[in-house]
């Protein structure tokens, strides 16, 4: 999509200085970084937007220009196929679709029914009142999508007519509506993370969502808060919020209030365990199968899944299962996760639905807790099979899926309609098309059926001054500065601190600091070139405009007494080195790019191929650090965690600031905190290692399939990112957490004081409340057939079914366990799990004080350490705790000399660890060590309770 409507209202670079002329530095810089983007997706003639995604077991194959590691993976499956042909059964169980491994995911059925919870109940009453009175295909219509493209959003269903209950929008992304015009493009989740603002959180959901609304969308496809980054190279570990479980749960939290605050339906995202994109998808990697994350138990509960814990907690409507399998299971037809983990035990009440084609199977799925097909096409885009739809009609109506698993799916996405008041939106349908720019375009761009263009662009303004200014207030708080020797930082706009001369120069150089070819030059932003503000995939959007850095700095300058002068290629030409030599100042830029599995970009495919800068980032930095006349700093965009050896101790480097993928106002949040128009105040939301293996042994990203069903174990269990660095004691180069500011503060003066007496377990289960019941006969097939003249679109999606004969009865192969009846789970009872565990037993209070002469914003980090040598009560097994974890953590402002008391509480679950054998949280016994600090190394205040 292009940004015809952007720029003319807006001028997007602020605080101008007035204009300068930006001096040539070096010949290379006029070269503008030419698109090196390959792309995987070989669309049709002629074919549209509608085509991405398309990958097939033969795109993923021949694709690329070495033996990649699709080929490779495609190798692998064609060796193993013929290998299990001569030894047995593998491949007879793939072809006839059956699992080859034995899954080690236990049972969980049935589905346990929404409407148990108060917070819900009238939106559970009414919902059960348009429900009862639903035919079976308008009930189908609601749990299926129309198939990719075939409406104006990346996910549509149909609508209930008879009972007005409308078609839902379901769109990316994370960080802006994907696929939109005039929106903003706000700094992505990483970037979130390490602002460590609660307020700036919710505030950018609630931004996010208004704009949401203005485009007639239902459902926003984000927050993500999975991938967690237990890869650290991992391809979309920028879209969540780091490395910490309580960081991400604090962020998610507030993102989804901040969303849900405007009526739209937040969607939690990817239950569980996507931690990297090779092989997350069926087909996408040229093998069958995607690959399953193996996850202990205790593991998912105080990792992986505390975000998503958190997420139901904030009340979030909707959660979206991923690609790839769970202990072997598709997360999407995983029923001890769906049914038993996310509406057991942490009382989910809204709806799951499947990531784009992570569905798999058809009955199964439903039996296990799936509740909404996405994009409702089968087992390949666009194929028209859909595993539901009218094969969903045909499963109720032949009895294999009961109708009261049907009710309780339709009544999930129903009652989070109410429960968001979107029943009070008049005429709420999509004023955007994700598949054209035009004005005029296809209502069902992906039907091949002849239709007439019609407007579906809109072009619909949802930028405002106050969306603009979170961008920007978000991405500056993004900013961490890792070091500032000599209080480089912040500059003065005459740069009088620096040289002798009245005239100073001043040099920018990197690709990273400069337009390039322009913020939407490849698809999906899936390459790397010019600035980097987001990473690539549908986490991405089109930029409305993009602030680069040089523009907003030079805008910055006093153009009175500095000269700037820049070069925007990564490379330190011997002209450029003599002209460094004269300069007063320096500041050059890297970054490192990532994305989604279905593009990459050169030799990336999608997750990182290291940690290092890429383009020769390193070696630049290095080199203008070595050549530049004056001081150095150096600034980093990133999707993740970097190495930065090569530079960091540098003499001449004396600032380094970490900048993450700032969105369009990333220039001026740049320029806000060098000049020091506000604090630097951002914080990692990970550990900056020294090399990749550092991270332990599990961060390695799984390049090449090691089965047919590629296995990741995660035997590193709970020790990923400063946990791990903790346990190992390893020194990182800058510690989780860590992050300097322009002032200094005291923290001192710790207090704890208990609230509630300790116990080993939460209290019991509350009792929840009926569910609604409906009429639980199956309906005639008969109602299910196409309407008389119904005139069909071809790939379109339907419920309908073409004749009676169509119904086979016969005996479904439920599950093994499907009869076994599950007791509750002690753990839950309310959203996020038993109310008990979120009561507040400790009180921290710590005293900080602004001891510099600036204004600025502090991050109190409280961190606890479980007893020694905890046992499992029941079996007496050694329980192995981490150094410490994070479990709370505020930011305040403070004036020069100012002092606040800083109060955090910590709840039964910070106490607690997840016991497998009584599941459920157990506060053990003994001292726990709490303490305070400003990052996870840097702790000067410890208690114990
Ligand atoms: C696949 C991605 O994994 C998911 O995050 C996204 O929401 C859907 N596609 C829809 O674009």
């Amino acid at each position: 999509m292009s940004t015809t409507h952007s720029n003319v209202r807006y001028d997007p670079v602020r605080n101008t200085a007035g204009d300068q002329d930006d001096g040539d530095l070096s010949d290379d810089d006029v070269k503008a970084q030419s698109d090196q983007s390959h792309d995987t997706l070989l669309g049709p003639p002629g074919s549209t937007q509608s085509t991405r995604y398309l990958n097939s077991f033969y795109t993923g194959l021949f694709a690329g220009h070495r033996l990649s590691r699709s080929y490779i993976a495609s190798c692998f499956l064609i060796v193993t196929a013929v290998v299990s042909v001569i030894g047995g059964s593998g491949y007879w169980a793939w072809k006839t679709g059956q699992s080859q491994i034995e899954g080690q995911s236990p049972p969980w059925y049935p589905t346990p029914l929404g409407g148990t919870l108060s917070s819900w109940q009238v939106s559970y009453d009414k919902a059960r009142k348009l429900v009862e009175r639903m035919t079976l295909t308008e009930k189908v219509n609601i749990t299926t999508g129309t198939g990719w493209a075939q409406d104006l959003c990346v996910g549509n269903t149909a609508p209930a007519t008879n009972v007005g209950f409308p078609g839902l929008c379901l769109q990316d992304g994370p960080l802006g509506i994907r696929f939109a015009d005039h929106i903003t493009s706000f700094p992505a989740g990483i970037t979130v993370g390490a602002t460590w603002n609660r307020d700036l959180m919710r505030k950018r959901g609630a931004a996010h969502a208004r704009q949401a609304k203005l485009k007639g969308v239902h459902v926003l496809l984000g927050p993500a808060m999975g991938p967690l980054g237990r890869n650290p190279a991992g391809g979309r570990v920028w879209e969540g919020f780091g490395s910490d479980p309580v960081l991400q749960g604090v962020a998610a939290y507030e993102t989804i209030q901040g969303i849900q605050s405007q009526g739209i339906i937040a969607t939690a995202k990817h239950l569980i365990g996507n931690e990297q994109e090779h092989f997350r998808k069926s087909f996408e990697w040229g093998i069958p199968e995607a690959l399953s994350s193996n996850i202990d138990d205790r593991t998912l509960h105080e990792l992986y899944l505390w975000p998503f814990a958190e997420s139901v907690r904030a009340g979030v409507a909707s959660v979206m299962c991923s690609y790839q399998m769970v202990n072997n299971s598709y997360a999407c037809a995983n029923s001890k996760l769906m049914n038993g983990i996310l509406k057991d035990e942490l009382g989910f009440q809204g709806f799951v639905q499947s990531d784009w084609l992570a569905q798999r199977s058809g009955v199964a799925s439903a039996l296990a807790g799936l509740d909404v097909s996405m994009p409702g096409d089968g087992l390949h885009w666009i194929d028209g099979k859909s595993l539901w739809g009218n094969e969903l009609t045909l499963s109720v109506l032949n009895g294999s899926v009961p109708v009261p698993r049907l009710n309780d799916m339709v009544t999930r996405v129903v009652a989070a309609w109410y429960q968001l008041g979107q029943d009070a939106w008049e005429h709420h349908i999509p004023n955007f098309s994700s598949w054209t720019d035009d004005e005029y375009g296809y209502l069902h761009e992906g039907s091949s059926t002849k239709q007439e263009k019609v407007i579906v662009n809109k072009f619909v303004d949802t930028e405002n001054d106050e969306s603009r200014e979170i961008a920007r207030h978000v991405a500056a708080e993004g900013i961490v500065l890792l070091k500032n020797d000599d209080d480089i930082l912040p500059l003065s706009p005459s740069l009088k601190q620096q040289g002798t001369q009245n005239r100073k120069k001043v040099a920018i150089i990197g690709e990273d600091a400069g337009p390039g070819n322009g913020p939407n030059h490849c698809e999906d932003r899936g390459c790397n070139q010019g600035t980097l503000a987001v990473g690539w995939g549908s986490g991405a959007t089109e930029f409305t405009y993009l602030v680069d850095p040089l523009s907003a700095l030079k805008a910055s300058f006093d153009s009175s007494t500095v000269d700037v002068t820049s070069s925007l290629a990564n490379k330190a030409s011997s002209s450029l080195r003599k002209q460094l030599a004269e300069q007063d100042l320096c500041i050059v830029f890297g970054n490192a790019d990532s994305g989604e599995g279905y593009r990459f970009w050169e030799t990336q495919r999608a997750d990182r191929n290291d940690l290092e800068l890429q383009k020769r980032g390193s070696a630049l930095i290095s080199n203008v650090a070595e050549f530049c006349g004056g001081p150095v700093v150096a600034v980093i965009h990133s999707v993740g965690p970097v190495i930065i050896e090569k530079f960091v101790d540098m003499p001449s480097v004396k600032a380094i600031l970490f900048a993450n993928l700032p969105g369009q106002e990333s220039g001026n949040a740049l320029a806000d905190v060098i000049f020091g128009r506000i604090d630097a105040s951002g914080r990692l939301p990970y550990t900056l290692g020294k090399s990749l293996d550092d991270y332990g042994p599990g961060a390695p990203v799984l390049y090449y399939p090691n089965a047919f069903i590629p296995q990741v174990d995660f035997k590193e269990g709970i020790y990923v990112d400063y946990r791990h660095f903790d346990r190992e004691g390893i020194e990182p180069r800058y510690p989780f957490g860590h992050g300097l500011s322009f002032t200094t503060f005291d923290i001192s003066d710790l207090t704890i004081t208990e609230l509630k007496p300790k116990s080993a377990l939460p209290s019991p289960r509350p009792k929840g409340q009926s569910p609604p019941s409906y009429d639980e006969s199956i309906p005639p097939a008969e109602s299910a057939l196409f309407p008389n003249g119904f005139k069909k679109m071809r790939k379109y999606i339907y419920p309908y079914i073409s004749s009676t004969n169509e119904v086979k009865k016969g005996s479904y192969p439920y599950p093994d366990g499907y009869d076994i009846n599950h007791e509750p789970s002690p753990a839950g009872g309310a959203e996020g799990g038993n109310p008990s565990l979120y009561e507040e037993h400790v009180a921290v209070q710590v005293s900080v004080t602004n001891k510099g002469l600036r204004k600025g914003k502090e991050v109190v980090q409280l961190y606890v350490t479980l007893p020694d040598s905890i046992t499992e009560p029941t079996t007496g097994e050694v329980i192995d705790t981490p150094v410490k974890t994070l479990r709370n953590f505020t930011k305040i402002e403070l004036k020069p000399g100012e002092r606040q008391l800083v109060n955090l509480t910590l709840t039964r679950k910070d106490l607690s660890f997840w016991s497998v054998v009584r599941q459920n949280w157990i506060m053990p016994e003994g001292e726990f060590t709490i303490a305070v600090g400003r990052s996870s190394r840097e702790l000067g205040l410890q208690g114990v309770y």
